[in-house]
């Protein structure tokens, strides 16, 4: 049997993370695989209403290391519920976003120790990390210029030009540390180009 592979989308907003995905559940089911499609946070009724509360404008404060915490508490019932059952029957896991994110949001663009994110991501997920993470990467002027485009901005995507530019800094970070992990691809380029690069990468990377 053809083994379960867990594959994470990132970026900033705007980088065509959504179609993206679609582009990897494609490749994978026309290889013959089961996927589960999910994202973060999210993915549950609990994480979608952590992923309401976190993303909508309301009048509830939300600390930083409160927002790590909701971010983990989100990825632990989806690790329970979601992602651990379907890779335990064979399904290969698509997910927009996990743990990365966590790094470039509350880490880069919050700027919370790494050390509190270290611990968190060991207590939730231990060694479950994903086989392989495609990192959308394009500048935020060309991310936000997308997203804006596209709806009202929420609660992250209303944060200043600054805060995008550390989370692709740290985003970046990661993927130079994790070089086997990760895959960086230009997503300045145009969409039908971008899914080239992940549907050659997919084949070149997966077992
Ligand atoms: P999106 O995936 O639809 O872009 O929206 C999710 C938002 O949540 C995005 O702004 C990034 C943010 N986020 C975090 O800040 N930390 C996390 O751990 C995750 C999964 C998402």
């Amino acid at each position: 049997m053809t083994q379960a592979v867990f594959i994470t989308l990132e970026g900033i907003e705007g980088v065509g993370k959504t179609s993206a995905v679609a582009c990897v559940a494609d490749w994978l089911r026309d290889h013959g695989r089961a996927v589960t499609v999910t994202r973060e946070p999210g993915g549950t009724e609990l994480g979608e209403r952590v992923r309401a509360l976190v993303l909508e404008h309301n009048d509830v404060p939300i600390a930083p290391l409160a927002e790590l915490l909701l971010m983990f508490a989100a990825r632990a019932q989806h690790l329970e519920q979601r992602i651990r059952p379907a890779l335990a029957r064979g399904e290969s896991v698509v997910c927009d976003r996990f743990t990365d994110a966590t790094y470039a949001y509350q880490g880069g663009g919050r700027g919370l120790p790494l050390r509190h994110i270290d611990s968190a991501a060991e207590l939730v997920h231990g060694d479950l990390w994903p086989t392989l993470t495609v990192l959308l990467d394009a500048s935020p002027e060309v991310g936000l210029s997308r997203a804006r485009a596209r709806s009202a901005a929420d609660r992250f995507e209303s944060e200043k030009l600054q805060f995008f530019e550390r989370v692709r800094a740290a985003y970046l970070e990661r993927a130079s540390r994790e070089a086997r992990r990760f895959a960086v691809i230009d997503a300045s380029q145009d969409m039908a180009k971008v899914h080239a690069d992940i549907r050659a990468l997919l084949a070149a990377r997966l077992p």
